[in-house]
């Protein structure tokens, strides 16, 4: 599965998207380690709160269905239609990815220009908060 073909899922989940409130469509890709994709839309809600990131949908989707191990996910959005624009995880979005994703987890992005913005997970959320791991530490930094 290559960059662009995960973007492509991604894309197609985007369709899915159910922003009455917003505007805002996003779709996601979630590649395994193993090599199968989960896809996931935006899922709004009328008192706001619920809403569910495509990113979330994705994971939560394939951690359900049993998978563990995860290499990149690619993310695009944009307002309602064709156009893209750059649409990075939140921070929720991120906390959540971290708590399945090693730090070297990839994080694609794709453009209007077809171009893809690649990051690691532990550029986009350094100092992760695991909690198995802080209960390791016995003095921390702050
Ligand atoms: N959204 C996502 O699905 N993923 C992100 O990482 C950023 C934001 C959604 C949530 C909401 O439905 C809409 O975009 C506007 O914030």
């Amino acid at each position: 599965m290559t960059d662009q073909e995960l973007v492509e899922r991604a894309k197609l989940a985007r369709k899915m998207a159910y922003s009455p409130y917003s505007h805002f469509a996003v779709g996601a890709a979630l590649l395994t380690r193993g090599g199968k994709v989960y896809t996931g839309c935006n899922i709004e809600n009328s008192t706001f709160t619920p809403t569910n990131c495509a990113e979330r949908t994705a994971l939560f989707k394939a951690v359900s269905e049993g998978e563990r191990e995860f290499e990149a996910v690619a993310v695009v959005g944009g307002p309602e239609g064709d156009t893209l624009t750059y649409t990075p995880p939140c921070g929720v979005c991120r906390q959540a990815l971290a708590e399945f994703c090693p730090p070297d987890f990839r994080i694609l992005l794709g453009q209007n220009d077809g171009s893809i913005r690649v990051f690691r997970l532990i550029d986009l959320l350094p100092e992760i908060f695991l909690l198995e791991e802080a209960r390791k530490t016995e003095q921390g930094s702050c």
